[in-house]
C-alpha cells in the first residue's frame, strides 16, 4: 500500500528528538495498546538504544485485555524496560507514570540530579493527554530557554523531574506491510496519506479472522453465512446496515469504509487488539527479507549498470 506520511516537519523533530536523548537519562515511549508494535518507531529504538525505557500501552480501555497481558509479558523480559497499560483518562496515570520512572532511574532526584526524562510517542497516541494529566494544576514551565529547540518543550513537573515533550513522529519507510495497515486503521496516518477502503478491507480481514463474533455483533450479520464471507462482502453489509448508501440503494464503499474505520476507532466493535507479539515477530521476519531482497535486487541491477 502507498502510504507517504513523512513531511518535514518530522525530520526536524527527528533531529530535536537525536540531539536531546544524549542529555536525559531515560525515554518514556508511548503506544497504542491496540497495536503496540506498529506503533514504536523504530528510529527511537535506535536512538535510545542504551537508556532506561518506560513503555506506555496507552488507550487500554480499546485493546483486547488478554492480548494486553502478552505484551506486558514481552515487555518486561526486555532490559531496562518498565512497561504499564494505561487509559489516560485513569486518575491514577499520572502517578503511576512518575512512580515508573523513579524506580527505572533511582539514582536521580533532588535539585541538583534533576530526573530528565524524553517523552514520544506517534500522532495520536495519547501522549498530549497523557502530558496533561502529569501537569494537572501545576503550569508547565516552557518556552525560550537556551538548548530547547522549536521542536521540543521543557516540562518541570517537580524540580527534580523534568520532561521533555517531543512532537508526534513517524519514520520515514515501513517495512512490515501489516504496520502500516495498523497504524493507518488506529487513525495515526493523515487522512490524506491513506486510500480508506483498502485500510477498511485490511481491517476487516484481520476482525473477520480474529473477532468474527465481534463483527456479527455490531454489525447485526446471520450467523450461519457470516463466516464465509470475504471482506468486501463485510464492507457492503456495514454499508447496508450503517446507512452508507448512494442514489438507487447502491452502497457507498467509501463511506462505509470511513464508517468501519470510525467505529473502530471509538471502540463501538468492541475491545480489539490488531496484533500479538508471536504475530508481530512473524511480520518483522518476513518484512526483513522483503526489505533485504529488494536492497540485493538495487545493488545488481547498480551493479548492471556500472559493468
Ligand atoms: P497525541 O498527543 O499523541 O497526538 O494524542 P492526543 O493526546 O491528542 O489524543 C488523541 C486522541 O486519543 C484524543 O481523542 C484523545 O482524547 C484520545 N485518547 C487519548 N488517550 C486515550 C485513552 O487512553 N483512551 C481512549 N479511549 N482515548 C484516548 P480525539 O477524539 O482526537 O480528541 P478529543 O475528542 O478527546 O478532543
Amino acid at each position: 500500500m502507498a502510504i507517504q506520511w513523512y513531511p518535514g516537519h518530522m525530520n526536524k523533530a527527528k533531529k530535536a528528538i537525536a540531539e536531546r536523548i544524549k542529555s536525559v537519562d531515560m525515554v518514556i515511549e508511548v503506544l497504542d495498546a491496540r497495536l503496540p508494535a506498529s506503533s514504536a518507531n523504530p528510529l527511537l529504538a535506535k536512538l535510545a538504544a542504551d537508556k532506561p525505557k518506560l513503555k506506555i500501552l496507552n488507550k487500554q480501555d480499546l485493546a483486547d485485555p488478554e492480548r494486553t497481558v502478552l505484551w506486558l509479558t514481552d515487555y518486561r523480559a526486555q532490559p531496562h524496560t518498565n512497561v504499564l497499560a494505561l487509559d489516560a483518562s485513569e486518575k491514577q496515570a499520572a502517578s503511576k507514570i512518575i512512580a515508573a520512572c523513579r524506580s527505572l532511574v533511582p539514582n536521580r532526584h533532588g535539585l541538583d540530579r534533576p530526573l530528565r526524562v524524553l517523552i514520544c510517542g506517534i500522532p495520536n497516541v495519547g501522549k498530549s493527554t497523557l502530558i496533561n494529566g502529569m501537569l494537572g494544576k501545576r503550569s508547565a514551565k516552557t518556552g525560550n530557554e537556551p538548548g530547547i529547540t522549536k521542536a521540543e518543550q521543557r516540562l518541570i513537573l517537580a524540580d527534580d523531574f523534568w520532561l521533555y515533550d517531543t512532537p508526534g513522529m513517524l519514520w520515514p519507510k515501513i517495512i512490515v506491510e501489516e504496520a502500516g495497515y495498523n497504524l493507518a486503521a488506529s487513525g495515526a496516518v493523515g487522512r490524506n496519506a491513506l486510500d480508506e477502503e483498502t485500510v477498511a478491507l485490511e481491517l476487516l480481514d484481520y476482525l473477520r479472522r480474529h473477532y468474527l463474533s465481534l463483527l456479527q455483533l455490531r454489525y447485526q450479520a446471520d450467523l450461519s453465512e457470516s463466516p464465509h464471507w470475504r471482506d468486501d462482502n463485510w464492507l457492503e453489509w456495514i454499508g447496508k446496515k450503517r446507512g452508507a448508501l448512494l442514489s438507487g440503494g447502491r452502497i457507498d464503499y467509501q463511506k462505509a469504509a470511513e464508517r468501519v474505520l470510525t467505529d473502530f476507532r471509538d471502540g463501538l466493535i468492541g475491545r480489539i487488539t490488531l496484533e500479538t507479539p508471536n504475530q508481530w515477530a512473524v511480520w518483522l521476519k518476513k518484512g526483513q527479507m522483503q526489505e533485504a531482497q529488494l536492497k540485493a535486487e538495487r545493488a545488481a541491477k547498480k551493479a548492471a549498470r556500472k559493468s
